[in-house]
């Protein structure tokens, strides 16, 4: 437990410059080998990853980063020497399902997806085929149709999923503006991943007899216009787990802090671009263990037997700089709920 203070506002202000620096490294070109592992020992089993990322925006380049630093440390004490192919699915779903084609004919040993668009790609594009899918940062892979249940898998399909805790978020909203008495809620409603958390959303704030207003977006260039609408009507916004939106962030941020309103998200990645605050898991931490994952697969476990694993680890994450824009204290007893 440790007491939120301005350095935590270094910490974040160091996590935004990290996404920058990732953020601005060259996209890979399709059909593009982007990594492999260090020489080999004599004797290594050669494997090729397929790697598929729904789009790039801050937390899926942590993700990802992760998956690829963990696989390169730990190849070569499974015995391993593995390839990694990584492709950006520019947000597109065609363009998803081509690159997840191309894995399966290329027969890659396996097929590794982040965010739910890309898991679901690969998933019907594997079908049949054999190739396991390891699945990282999916909110909800039973609601997404991935797996019939966490414990046991089955099929050939697992990975790691960032469960929303989402009373304990509108608990620290409650807390950090208690004036709040409406929210508006933002999400492309063709992510599965953000319907699962507005439907646990819907329901917290009926019981609450809290008032909502919907606003969709169905790409990042709507952002603008939903967020002044939404922040026109209502006293705060509220937005999940979405990619749409996380990719356009900034945006939706500038719009708050102009008419001092308070944007409550679902991940650490949205609170340094901007937004308020969250309770949310470590995606450094969720791409390691989807690697572990991979690894255990390579080496031979069939994926379906290997449970999807929930990361809970939520913490507090609150941005100082926004919170002072807007007028918001930060009550001192405010604490990261590791
Ligand atoms: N959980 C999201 C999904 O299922 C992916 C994701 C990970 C994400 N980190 C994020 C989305 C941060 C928005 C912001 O697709």
């Amino acid at each position: 437990m440790k007491k939120l203070t301005a350095l935590f506002l270094a910490v974040l202000m160091t996590l935004a410059l990290a996404a920058c620096s990732s953020g601005g490294n060259a996209p890979a070109a399709p059909g593009s080998d982007t990594g492999s592992a260090p020489a080999a020992p004599e004797g290594a089993k050669e494997v090729t990853v397929g790697l598929i990322q729904l789009m790039e925006h801050p937390s899926l380049d942590e993700i990802r980063a992760a998956i690829t630093a963990r696989l390169e440390e730990k190849a070569a004490e499974n015995g391993l020497s593995i390839k990694v192919n990584y492709q950006n699915g520019q947000g597109d779903t065609s363009t998803i399902n081509t690159i997840c084609q191309q894995f399966v004919a290329a027969k890659a040993d396996v097929i590794v997806a982040i965010a739910t668009p890309a898991a679901q790609g690969a998933a019907t594009a594997a079908e049949g085929s054999g190739i396991p899918v390891v699945f990282s940062a999916v909110t909800d892979p039973v609601a997404a149709g991935l797996v019939d249940s966490i414990e046991a898998p089955g099929g050939t399909i697992t990975g790691t999923s960032d469960a929303i805790p989402v009373e304990k978020i509108f608990a620290l909203a409650q807390k950090l503006t208690p004036d709040v008495k409406s929210y508006g809620l933002i999400y492309n409603t063709s992510e599965d991943n953000s319907l699962s958390v507005i439907a646990q959303v819907k329901g917290y704030l009926d019981g609450q007899k809290i008032p909502y207003v919907e606003g969709a977006v169905t790409t990042s260039a709507d952002v603008q216009t939903s967020a002044r609408n939404l922040l026109g009507q209502c006293d705060a916004v509220f937005a999940p787990i979405d990619n749409t939106v996380a990719s356009a962030m900034g945006v939706l941020a500038d719009e708050a802090i102009q008419v001092k309103k308070p944007v409550y998200v679902a991940a650490d990645s949205m609170v340094a671009d901007g937004g308020l605050a969250t309770v949310g898991v470590n995606y450094t931490n969720l791409g390691s263990q989807t690697a572990d994952m991979v690894l255990k697969v390579l080496t031979g476990t069939p994926a379906g037997e290997i449970p999807v694993e929930v990361l809970r680890d939520n913490a507090v994450v609150i941005n100082a700089e926004t919170a002072a824009a807007i007028g918001v204290e930060i009550p001192a007893d405010t604490v990261t709920a590791g």
